[in-house]
């Protein structure tokens, strides 16, 4: 047996996760003289990306969504592992093989059962991208910047187009893609160095810190004129200032809420006020899920197009890597509160 830690979902949080409480790092072993499961495989894992969806998937296991309620006491699930085939029982990876494990456990070691086998993806590490590209811009993250602008977004050069948590995983993307078809790009942060970053770095036209100028005014100085459209990642106070400042026909994409991710049993949600803009200015306001099929049609072309802008250099793909598994708790309250530039990662092992 060896040591196999583990990031571990104890209990259900009520309101921000707290350490040693609702979150841990445990060891969980794994014997590494044994056979891998039948018709499954075992890995050594290298990476596991954050996401602050995982914050919604710690709820009561009675509560349906498009993806299930983690449990209590099993490891943190993350969106994809990435990590290196060691003993296999299936035809499809031999050891040495480098997998994404999508929707899989936070741990060190994993003994992957049969079931998941379909759904794991062998990558072909190409030296100009790097490999934590896999769980970023060529990853689901890439996956809901790319697929939902075009499809839902539909932009046009010269769009006005305001993108929140711009400087994060989604929003560094948007960004950067929409800077390159020609849009004038917007991004709201919550601090400085973040508001250097996407102007400076990753080419937004401008941008605001919402913790340090009234969100209102920002909007207003920055887009006189309103918005084209708005890709909201947070939704809360800044979605009222988007819907005040749309332009009749804009479009909203809606990503994420994560503003409201942590509400706790007593907090009181933040109320819309101009929800009346969605009728007045016929705005088309639309969610979506990463795994829909008309954001999922995009994903060759968001292959071909983002590997190649990441191998020429025209796009940049900044991560923002928690270094261990004894530090995977703090990575991941680090997302939520706004500690990342970039997409946050998990490093567990060196490749
Ligand atoms: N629909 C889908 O299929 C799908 C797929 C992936 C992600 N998402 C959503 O996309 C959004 C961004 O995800 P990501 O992976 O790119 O995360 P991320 O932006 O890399 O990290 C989260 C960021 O949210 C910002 N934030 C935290 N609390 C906030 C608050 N109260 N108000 C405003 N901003 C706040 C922080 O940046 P600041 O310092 O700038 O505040 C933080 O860095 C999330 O809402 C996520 O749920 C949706």
């Amino acid at each position: 047996m060896v040591q196999n830690k583990a990031f571990i979902y104890k209990s259900i949080p009520d309101g921000w996760p707290v350490p040693g409480k609702d979150l841990a790092v445990e060891d969980i072993t794994f014997d590494e003289d044994g056979e891998p499961p039948k018709g499954g495989f075992t890995t050594k894992n290298f990476y596991a990306a954050y996401d602050p969806s995982q914050r919604g998937r710690m709820r009561d296991l009675s509560i349906k969504s498009y993806s299930p309620a983690m449990q209590p006491g099993k490891p943190v699930v993350s969106v994809s592992v990435i990590g290196e085939v060691l003993k296999s029982d299936t035809p499809k990876f031999k050891p040495g093989d480098t997998v994404i494990l999508w929707s899989h456990y936070t741990e060190s070691y994993s003994a992957v059962d049969e079931s998941e086998v379909e759904r794991t993806q062998i990558i072909h590490p190409k030296t100009v991208v790097p490999l934590t590209a896999y769980l970023g811009p060529l990853g689901m993250t890439g996956m809901t910047a790319y697929g939902s602008l075009h499809e839902i977004g539909q932009p046009k050069k010269g769009d006005m187009i305001l993108v929140s948590a711009a400087a994060g995983a989604v929003g560094q993307m948007v960004g950067q893609i929409a800077v390159r078809e020609g849009l004038h790009v917007i991004g709201s942060v919550g601090d400085d160095k973040k508001l250097d970053f996407i102007t400076k770095e990753l080419g937004f036209t401008s941008g605001f810190n919402y913790k340090t100028e009234k969100m209102s005014d920002a909007v207003k100085r920055l887009a006189p004129d309103g918005l084209d459209i708005y890709f909201d990642n947070v939704g809360g106070e800044l979605l009222d200032v988007a819907l005040a400042n749309m332009k009749d026909f804009g479009k909203i994409i809606a990503c994420g809420a994560i503003s409201t991710y942590n509400n706790g049993s007593n907090t009181t949600p933040y109320g819309i006020k101009n929800y009346g803009s969605v009728v007045r200015k016929r705005l088309r306001y639309q969610g979506f899920i990463v795994l829909d099929p008309n954001i999922r049609q995009w994903q060759e072309e968001r292959d071909a197009n983002v590997s190649k802008w990441i191998a020429d250099g025209s796009l940049k793909s900044i991560d923002h890597i928690t270094d261990g598994m004894d530090n995977a708790i703090d990575g991941f309250l680090g997302m939520l509160k706004g500690e990342n530039l970039g997409k946050s990662i998990l490093k567990i092992a060196d490749p």
